[in-house]
């Protein structure tokens, strides 16, 4: 039987281009540039899977092009790059890689506390700048203590309570917002407050929260305000999620202290205004950037895939209605 044709949409570990070519022909964009919208839809044509990644967005006219197609297997935890009902109405399974990044993710909201809160990469600069003329105890770089502090986390979900677990070791105290409350044995000693109370008391809030049309701009203006002028805010979730041009304009009114950023609105083409913010850390969206966990994903996103098209439900079906639809 021939096997399957497949999209592999950017350059991955060479161990996932060989597990997939073991079961399906594969057309490798060997590239670290996404493909622009027109090639992915013509490479996408008479294929029957795809493994995409966070930039490619899979949409109902990227999918009318493509009847063959079965699966699209994202490599991302995050999936805001689907129109998800769009491919639901196609027939085509949508997959992500849950879980595997989750202890990963969390380690880099931490670096950001971190880094943010003791002024890291700024004192680094300044050291490499050759400004370092002798120690002072009035020192240019007094920052904010971390241990003790109350963290904020909006979206409890695996990774905020990743997040959660390591402010054991410091002492903090901890107080999230969800929708709806967790179980008690699920909270691990997080107290769940109302969004105002979040706002108003975290000295350090870390948005863990998905992107989507009803969480676009949930940290805008009004809610930069609410926060304590001396919070930090860290977001390894989604560009959108936060407002930028009223997180730079709360930065320069000093409304809050600072705050670490691995994601923006519109990547990588970030507001240029944070780059002369000596109060904020910039990385470039990196929350699951490990070798061992990028592997984990590609690998976990192939799997999917190879199950989805050897006929099995995939591990991590995003939209199971289409398997329903097939039965029915
Ligand atoms: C990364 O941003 C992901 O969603 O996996």
């Amino acid at each position: 039987m021939a096997k399957p044709a497949i999209l592999v949409s950017r350059a991955v570990f060479a161990e996932v281009i060989d597990r997939l070519t073991a079961c399906c022909a594969v057309d490798y964009h060997d590239a670290d540039a996404p493909l622009p919208p027109d090639q992915l839809a013509a490479r996408l044509a008479g294929k029957q899977g795809a493994l995409s990644f966070l930039t490619d967005r899979i949409d109902a006219a990227v999918l009318a092009g493509a009847p063959c197609l079965k699966a699209v297997c994202n490599v991302a935890v995050g999936y805001n790059n689907f129109d998800l009902p769009a491919l639901t109405q196609a027939g085509v399974m949508a997959t992500n890689t849950p879980r595997v990044l989750d202890e990963t993710t969390a380690d880099t909201a931490w670096a950001l506390i971190l880094a943010t809160a003791r002024r890291v990469v700024g004192a680094d600069r300044w050291v490499r700048a050759g400004q370092w003329q002798g120690w002072k105890f009035h020192d240019d770089w007094l920052g904010a203590d971390v241990h003790h502090a109350t963290l904020g986390i909006l979206g409890m979900g695996r990774i905020g309570r990743a997040v959660a677990r390591r402010a054991t070791g410091f002492s903090m105290r901890v107080i999230y917002h969800n929708r709806t409350r967790l179980d008690p044995d699920l909270e691990a000693g997080a107290t769940w407050v109302d969004m105002t109370d979040l706002l108003r008391k975290a000295d350090f809030l870390v948005l863990m929260v998905p992107y989507s049309p009803a969480t676009h701009h949930l940290i805008g203006a009004a809610e930069l305000a609410a926060m304590k002028p001396t919070a930090h805010l860290i977001n390894v979730a989604r560009g959108g999620v936060v407002d930028d041009a009223a997180l730079i304009e709360a930065l320069h009114l000093c409304r809050i202290a600072g705050a670490g950023l691995d994601v923006f609105e519109n990547e990588p083409a970030l507001d240029p205004r944070f780059c002369a913010l000596d109060k904020v850390v910039l990385t470039p969206h990196i929350g699951s950037s490990t070798r061992a966990t990028r592997l984990a994903m590609a690998m976990l996103a192939a799997d999917n895939l190879i199950a989805a098209l050897s006929g099995q439900r995939p591990p991590n079906l995003l939209n199971p209605e289409v398997l329903k639809e097939k039965i029915s």
